[in-house]
């Protein structure tokens, strides 16, 4: 442990800890460009110079470089250094274009900052300076390498970080680009980070282009709510609508980064599209007369069939306050539900899940990325879960292993092995790799009726889980009761949306799932359903289907979805973005979004331009919406009843903000779980998530609906394509219900035998879990 002086201040710091670092502890912060916490030094922009006066070192040495060391006494603003940082700056300026007025990185510009804070205020070089062409780099990211400095930091997020190719350094004499060898999108889908880590305005946030200054937005903590991993995030508004999302620092979940979704979905909350007004049989009401006729309609549906004849379906989405204020409403009303999940045993997996993670078993998103070998059962980290594909390249580049058992192709920006086997084939999987090695092949003969050719991959990954200090396996609820139960294996469990954990928590355990809705309503037990920041056309076609015999469908939402147009009674909820919320992610840890805006169509419309509307007036037009759990609260009062001050309070084991919650109390509730895929003669149905156009709020963002990929595919092993006679390319149909579904076979080895897999699109919400031949038609 080095024992230094920093500007006349001691501080102990760890070995290995460099001289910037260990200036950070004290406050003290040195000036740079290419050193970045998560990168580590390059040395390149020679901007940290500080002086050391005494000990080891003599003279002026790179802060970023130097390892701190014992007895050592440094001068961050000693004369020479303050000097040779103004040069630094200078030589940097005689190329930069000077262009901060029409530049997006002004105001937050750590090139400014630095040329202004260290007095460059005079332009003496009088040359022509070195001038570069842009290059288009896709929708997110604007190119203006003018601006470039040379830190060499996009490269090593893009490269070195996050594991992609396709963007690098290239260089001719004394000029380096960094850009792609031709115009075209960045492949990663974590390129939005260079937005945030290029000091300059070289790499900047397209979408935001010209928009807006960082001093005109409000900014406000957030969390992101387009994946379970709840990644912290800043948003950042102006004239009522989100102008961008910056990834916010939390050591524990994301980093300093987050995954391009979640950067770029946010357009769902100001979109035209967005339903704002409250409607009763189609036609527009105010919020209170809505109010009023949800009650009084939900009331007479009760006094005739009883109160359990109207049902409750909750979301995934939401904030735990309205999860928790929605079952507060259903059982002060005896009505029925919350239903939150398809059915009771995912409920059940969901909630077994929770209870495994015990405070010694649980893992964050960064533990994971300090693990030695990581197997994943039943996910595909990129799309189910971006910023997991991260944490497990930080475990490879540390020498960690990855193992992949998973039936759909899967592409993952590092070293991996992937097991492409069936769902029901999973849990066998994961007992046969943890199983004591030399055993392997014998278990896997045993229990497995699995190629042989999988058996060398399977020994090596047992060999590697064995061998391994901090193994860990990350899973899918349904296989919750497939997990090993030797406590040397961390867990973390990956859900299917922002607001599952939350959902588990306060689902009654005799909760129904949406399949026994869907019977309840055909059957005439349930009359009056209503539904809360769900969409019943992507979760259960079933149920959606069965409305046509319901007397009410009260829906409330933000989103212009089937349900929404089909209401009986809609009534429009804010955003997180208007009301903040609390969310639980997947390892259970309870974090809070704070609002950014206040409800209220975007200035940009209501003025019919990107300015605010001549006109004055005194009202925000559009601000009917309010937050769903507010209107459970007012639903609950126009019906006489009480419902508890902050009902999610009341919730067993919940931490303070920021912690896990302790889900002992679960573990009671949590039964072992059925196995959800029983072998059968078909083929298996597995959705696979995409990166855009899968998650539901990003599908009514304009910008990520537009990305999404027009054509659904049907992806196959060559075996089962040859037997259903299909080739790759052609034009196939699924059947959905009593209809078709069109999509394009896409046949490949990297599938598991016996699996069929389909995007996760509302259109497919239908399907049963086994799809046989006549299921599956030529066009
Ligand atoms: Fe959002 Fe998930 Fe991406 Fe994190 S990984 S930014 S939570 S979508
Ligand atoms: Fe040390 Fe760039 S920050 S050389």
């Amino acid at each position: 442990m080095p024992d230094l002086i920093i500007d006349g201040r001691p501080v102990t710091v760890a070995k290995g800890t460099t001289v910037i670092e260990a200036a950070e502890a004290l406050g003290i912060v040195i000036p740079r460009f290419c050193w970045h916490p998560a990168l580590g030094a390059a040395g390149a922009c020679r901007m940290c110079a500080v002086m050391f006066t005494d000990g080891p070192v003599k003279g002026l040495e790179m802060s970023c470089m130097t390892p701190a060391a014992d007895g050592m006494v440094v001068e961050t603003s000693h004369p020479e250094a303050v000097a040779f940082r103004r040069h630094v700056i200078e030589l940097l300026m005689a190329n930069h274009p000077h262009d901060c007025p029409v530049c997006d990185e002004g105001g937050h510009c750590l090139l400014q900052d630095e040329t202004i804070s260290g007095g460059h205020s005079l332009r003496r070089w009088p040359g022509t300076k070195r001038t570069y062409l842009d290059q288009d780099l896709g929708p997110f990211i604007q190119h203006e390498m003018n601006r470039c400095i040379h830190c060499y930091r996009c490269v090593r997020l893009y490269q070195e970080y996050c594991g992609y190719r396709d963007f690098g350094p290239m260089q001719n004499a004394n000029r380096v680009y960094f850009g792609r060898f031709e115009n075209g999108p960045l492949e990663s889908p974590f390129a939005g980070n260079l937005a945030d880590i290029c000091p300059t305005g070289t790499l900047t946030d397209k979408t935001a282009r010209f928009t807006s200054r960082r001093w005109d937005c409000e900014r406000a903590p957030s969390v992101c709510p387009h994946c379970s991993l709840g990644c912290n995030t800043v948003a950042l508004s102006r004239y009522r609508a989100v102008a961008r999302i910056e990834a916010r620092e939390n050591a524990a979940v994301n980093g300093f980064f987050i995954c391009d979704r979640g950067r770029f979905s946010h357009g769902f909350e100001s979109s035209p599209e967005r339903p704002r007004e409250a409607k009763i049989d189609g036609t527009a009401a105010s919020v209170d007369d809505a109010l009023a006729a949800v009650a009084a309609r939900l009331a007479e549906t009760a006094k005739t069939h009883g109160p359990e004849s109207v049902a409750v379906v909750g979301s995934a989405r939401s904030t735990l306050e309205t999860q928790a204020a929605l079952k507060a409403l259903a059982k002060a009303a005896g009505w029925t539900g919350p239903a939150f999940f398809e059915s009771r045993s995912w409920q059940e997996a969901i909630t077994a899940s929770l209870a495994a993670l015990t405070p010694t078993r649980a893992l964050s998103l960064a533990d994971i990325g300090r693990c030695d070998a990581v197997l994943t059962l039943g996910v595909s980290p990129l799309f189910d879960a971006p910023m997991l594909a991260l944490a497990l390249r930080q475990a490879t580049r540390n020498g960690g292993a990855v193992i992949v058992a998973d039936p759909r192709p899967v592409s993952l920006p590092l070293p991996f092995t992937h097991l492409p086997v069936a769902p029901r084939q999973l849990a066998a999987v994961a007992a046969v790799v943890t199983a004591a090695p030399g055993e392997v092949a014998a278990q896997a003969q045993k229990r497995l009726p699995l190629a042989p050719q999988l058996w060398p991959a399977l020994e090596q990954a047992a060999k590697a889980l064995a061998s391994a200090k901090r193994p860990a396996v990350v899973f899918v609820p349904s296989l919750a009761g497939a997990l090993p139960t030797d406590d040397r294996f961390g867990l973390f469990p990956v859900l299917a949306g922002p607001g599952t954990a939350g959902a588990a928590l306060c689902a009654a355990p005799d909760a129904p799932g949406l399949a026994d809705l869907a019977e309840a309503v055909t059957a005439g037990r349930v009359k009056s359903l209503v539904v809360v920041e769900a969409d019943l056309a992507a979760l259960s076609s079933r149920l959606f289907a069965a409305r046509a015999g319901l007397d009410t469908l009260a829906v409330c939402d933000c989103l212009p979805t089937p349900s929404v147009a089909k209401a009986t009674i809609f009534l429009p909820t804010t955003t997180l973005f208007e009301s903040g919320g609390l969310f639980l992610n997947n390892e259970g840890r309870l974090q809070r979004a704070a609002p950014v805006q206040p409800a209220g169509d975007p200035v940009s419309r209501d003025g019919g331009g990107n300015h605010p509307p001549r006109a004055f007036d005194r009202r925000l037009p559009g601000t009917d919406p309010r937050p769903a759990d507010r209107l459970c609260r007012d639903l609950a009062a126009a019906l006489a009843l009480d419902l508890p001050e902050r009902p999610w309070q009341n919730l067993a084991g919940l931490g303070p903000e920021g912690e896990r919650a302790d889900f002992a109390a679960l573990a009671g509730r949590a039964k072992e779980t059925a196995q959800p895929f029983p072998a059968s003669e078909g083929l298996t149905v597995v959705f696979a998530e995409a990166l855009f156009g899968t998650e539901e709020l990003g599908r009514y963002a304009p910008l990520t609906a537009k990305l999404a990929a027009t054509e659904p595919t049907l992806t196959l092993h060559p075996e089962d394509a040859a037997s259903l006679g299909f080739a790759d390319g052609e034009a196939v149909a699924v059947a959905v219900l009593d209809r078709f579904v069109h999509a394009v076979a896409r046949v490949t080895p990297d599938v598991a035998r016996g699996v069929a897999v389909l995007p996760r699109l509302p259109q497919f919400a239908g399907l049963t879990a086994t799809l046989g031949p006549c299921d599956l038609r030529r066009r």
